[in-house]
């Protein structure tokens, strides 16, 4: 399986409290597997708001300065729900390999969204994997994605 974004650009990554352990851990597995990572933090278990991290992470991948974008917090609903405000972001809720996979296949998603407190750490970087080397469709999807805008 073969990365499927532009892998002459950084990984975007950007979490609140409740992903930073993941986080850390996560930016150290992927430059040790040899991507570039750009991170938007945050950088402590401090308590903080999540729109803060998801909307610069979103909007480097909608500006097209990161390849696609990880975001985490508890639920990952807050950091999903902040980063699908952005025009040409598709921010997917994944919480098993499956769902990642379809996310790419079928919703072109360009940022994985992880809830750091119901996964554990190793099924978020097997989805990761999964979202970086699973191919978008197209098709009857692509229809569908063109009539998500308001
Ligand atoms: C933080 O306690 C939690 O609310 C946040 O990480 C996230 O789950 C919100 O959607």
């Amino acid at each position: 399986m073969s990365f499927v974004f532009d892998s002459t650009k950084p990984i975007a990554i950007g979490c609140d409290h409740a992903g930073f352990a993941y986080k850390t851990a996560l930016v150290k597995w992927l430059i040790e597997k040899g991507y570039q990572v750009k991170d938007f933090g945050t950088f402590s278990a401090d308590s903080v708001d999540y729109p803060d991290f998801a909307h610069p992470t979103a909007s480097s991948v909608a500006k097209g300065e990161t390849c696609f974008g990880i975001l985490l917090c508890g639920t990952a609903n807050g950091v999903a729900i902040t980063a699908n405000k952005h025009p040409d972001i598709r921010a997917g809720l994944c919480w098993q390999n499956d769902v990642a996979i379809v996310t790419r296949q079928h919703n072109n998603a360009n940022i994985i969204c992880i809830p750091a407190r119901f996964v554990a750490l190793v099924l978020a970087q097997q989805m990761i994997e999964l979202f970086m080397t699973t191919a978008f469709e197209g098709g009857r999807h692509q229809t569908r994605i063109n009539k998500i805008p308001c």
